[in-house]
């Protein structure tokens, strides 16, 4: 390039720099200017190019271009920065007399059901239980037939179960319609002796004041060479007595079916209404709160175990409701309507983890 036509260059770039009306347009002159493949940087690289006699000289005179340019760029960044900030003072208000606004350890919440949660898995792992998981999409096979549903069995039509379109292989994965696939899950993970407990979503198709298409469900899971129906009862009652809170818990086993176990039984709990309160472990009303019961030989069998050898049992609770229960909260839609105002009333502070030691709630 001839020294007018860098004399033209420096004049257009210039005048693109004092032209940039705000801090983006100015960005895309110096991009175009200095950027890597900028007319300045070009320049720059072309040097290498040249006879040695004519580099120096050449390379001064880019140099001072590219020093030119440069200063004329932050010179009017500054300009155009202070005319923003001279544009939100002018515009922008703040009400110095409005009260401080909290920090969001103070303001955030936890939902009931994380808490409830995070109560139920304290409670079993001290009791010697560990966490397992399972996904929400689950196949057919863990979720019914491996727990003894085969596909005409009529304990299916209670489930709602909302199936997805079937694979190449024509079956279809479904919303797992309760947590007791993972015993199947952990039994075929695990040999025993097994101790678990897995608390999560599950879905069905149901909508109304005490049902929600998702809800969530603790499943529990004991498995060994001795394990009784004693042991079962004793878990539960323990278990009840430390989420509620009191020293003494009425318990109520009935005997139900469920197709996973047998014998089966559903557990109430005993409670009073004191006018709008519920008093948990007193008076004579009566809450189902679990279905319990000896895991089914089939199922031990369906995932190569010894029946003769190994037993234990299982037992699947809704958490929602047990919250409902233990925080007086009457509308389990609510729990899922994402309502801020809910869930300042309802929710926990951040740092009220809950620990046998110092209290769950
Ligand atoms: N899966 C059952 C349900 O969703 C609950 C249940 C009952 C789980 C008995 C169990 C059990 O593990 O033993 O309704």
């Amino acid at each position: 390039m001839s020294t007018p036509e860098l004399y033209n260059l420096k004049t257009e770039l210039l005048h693109a720099i004092a032209e940039a009306s705000d801090l983006d347009k100015l960005e895309e002159v110096r991009i175009a200017a200095l950027g890597k493949k900028g007319r300045i940087s070009e320049l720059m690289q072309a040097l290498g190019a040249l006879p040695p006699d004519e580099r120096k000289a050449y390379g001064q005179v880019v140099n001072s271009l590219k020093t030119s340019v440069g200063e004329a760029l932050e010179a009017r960044r500054q300009e155009l920065s202070r005319e923003v900030t001279a544009e939100r003072l002018a515009h922008e208000r703040a009400d110095v007399t409005l009260p401080v606004r909290e920090g969001p350890l103070a303001e955030g919440r936890i939902h009931p059901v994380s808490q409830v949660s995070d109560e139920i898995s304290e409670i079993f792992a001290d009791l010697g239980f560990s966490i397992a998981e399972g996904p929400d999409i689950e196949t057919d096979f863990n979720n019914f037939a491996a727990l003894n549903i085969p596909p005409e069995h009529p304990a299916r039509q209670d489930h709602d179960t909302f199936y997805f379109p079937p694979g190449p292989d024509g079956t279809r994965a479904l919303l797992r319609t309760h947590t007791s696939p993972v015993q199947i899950r952990a039994m075929l993970k695990t040999k025993p002796p097994l101790r678990i407990i897995a608390p999560g979503r599950v879905y069905r198709s149901d909508s109304d004041q005490t049902h929600t298409p998702m809800f969530h469900q603790v499943e529990g899971l004991v498995i060994d060479e001795e394990t009784h129906l004693g042991h079962l009862k004793w878990v539960l009652e323990e278990f009840c007595k430390a989420f509620f809170e009191i020293p003494e818990v009425k318990m109520r086993f009935r005997a139900s079916y469920f197709p996973f176990t047998e014998p089966s039984m559903e557990v109430d709990i005993g409670y009073a209404r004191q006018g709008d309160a519920i008093r948990i472990g007193e008076g004579d009303e009566w809450l189902e709160i679990l279905g319990c019961g000896m895991v089914h030989p089939n199922l031990l069998k369906n995932v190569g175990l010894d029946p003769e050898r190994y037993q234990g049992f299982a037992f699947g609770l809704g958490i929602d409701r047990i919250a409902m229960l233990k925080y007086g909260m009457p509308d389990l839609r609510a729990f899922f309507a994402g309502d801020l105002r809910w869930l300042r009333h309802y929710g926990f502070p951040p740092l009220a983890i809950p620990t046998l030691a110092a209290g769950l709630s």
